[in-house]
């Protein structure tokens, strides 16, 4: 996907070249499942595919939207309206948090996959953004246009996410991991020169949403407990393990057990980094901690997790993002994984039937003007 793509689809349905051009990317995170909205760290990278939006204004009273990849156009006023359920919600929320109350017109092409939990949503909040406050001359922070993005989704679309994906889109830099201090969103890039392969499991996303919602309510449910006993925990993620151990039980014990291991885990991998060691048995226990301790794996990621972990090319493999479907990922060295990821389509097809999606990524850029 390239500006060019997406200035020539603004110019075909507006009969005008656009103001501004901005871009971002989808993510995928190396490690920290489900701990941005537990107050503790992440380390996510951005892919290399991008969602393109082009802005100009409208020349009606009504912002206008359409994208290379949707067959239906929307229409709304920015600062009225409740979402529509449609792709353009996005659009609609970002442009409302960006404070833009000018009718725009809107272009989007994208290579990010939707619907395979790679942050689709967040590269077109934060390009959105972006473009609306380039075009306004509005002084304009990666942090500033990930904290809008992530109200977009937060308070307009009503998605319960933590601030990673945006940040991960707005923040990230080539070749280095981001880490993102989610309880004060403080950040630092981590060098990584390594290939990440995508792997799209296609499971059906039905059951994400109202899972998510679930695990946060046990969550917080889980740190009330916790500050009973103890008032100085301020975040589940930074819990005591034992406190969480002595003072938990049954299901609330085991999804508060995953969230301070998967931060230890967070913490042992940027010292693997720095070392130059090997990250498998760290991605590895973090897959197994979401499996049976966060119950947010499925048979394919499973599978796929373990069919990776037998090539020697892989150093690691987990699901990533929410999970309940969606992605898993394998790290290897640059270059390694082509082989892995034909193999491993070979045989996800006739354990599964069709043929999965997959990708080979680097640590691309974040946002970015175009033009
Ligand atoms: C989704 C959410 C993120 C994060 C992950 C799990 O991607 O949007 O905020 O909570 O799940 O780590």
């Amino acid at each position: 996907m390239s500006a060019g793509a997406v200035a020539d689809l603004f110019q075909r349905s507006f009969g005008a070249a656009p103001a501004v051009i901005a871009s971002a990317p989808g993510r995928v995170n190396l490690i920290g499942e489900h701990i941005d909205y537990n107050g503790g760290e992440v380390l996510p990278i951005a892919i290399t595919s991008r969602t393109f939006v082009a802005l100009g204004p409208s020349g009606g009273s009504r912002s206008r939207a359409v994208s290379r990849e949707e067959t239906t156009a929307g229409e709304f006023v920015n600062a009225d309206g409740m979402p529509a359920g449609a792709w353009w919600d996005y659009v609609h929320g970002a442009l409302r948090q960006a404070g833009c109350d000018a009718p725009v017109a809107i272009a989007v092409a994208s290579d990010v996959p939707v619907g395979a939990g790679l942050s689709s949503s967040a590269a077109l909040e934060v390009a959105t953004v972006l473009a609306a406050w380039s075009w306004r001359d509005v002084p304009w922070t990666p942090d500033s246009v990930a904290m809008a993005a992530h109200r977009a989704e937060r308070d307009f679309v009503g998605v319960p996410c933590g601030i990673m994906d945006q940040y991960a889109s707005a923040c990230a830099r080539a070749d280095h991991a981001l880490r993102v201090w989610c309880d004060d969103a403080r950040t630092a890039f981590v060098p990584f020169d390594r290939d990440v392969l995508i792997v799209d499991t296609g499971d059906p996303r039905h059951l994400r949403s109202s899972a998510f919602a679930d695990r946060r309510q046990s969550c917080e449910a889980a740190l009330r407990v916790l500050q009973e006993a103890s008032p100085g925990v301020r975040a589940l993620a930074h819990a005591d393990p034992q406190l969480v151990a002595a003072a938990l039980h049954g299901e609330s014990l085991r999804r508060a057990r995953h969230v301070v291991s998967e931060q230890a885990r967070v913490h042992r991998v940027v010292e693997a980094l720095a070392r130059g060691e090997p990250l498998g048995a760290l991605l590895l226990d973090s897959h197994r901690s979401l499996r049976d301790d966060y119950e947010c794996s499925s048979p394919r990621l499973d599978w796929v997790v373990e069919w990776a972990m037998t090539r020697p090319e892989v150093d690691g493999a987990r699901l990533t993002g929410a999970g309940w479907g969606g992605c898993a990922i394998a790290v290897g060295d640059r270059g390694a994984l082509r082989d892995v990821a034909t193999a491993l389509a070979t045989a996800f097809e006739a354990r599964w039937g069709p043929a999965p999606r997959t990708w080979i990524t680097g640590a691309g850029d974040g946002a970015r003007r175009e033009g």
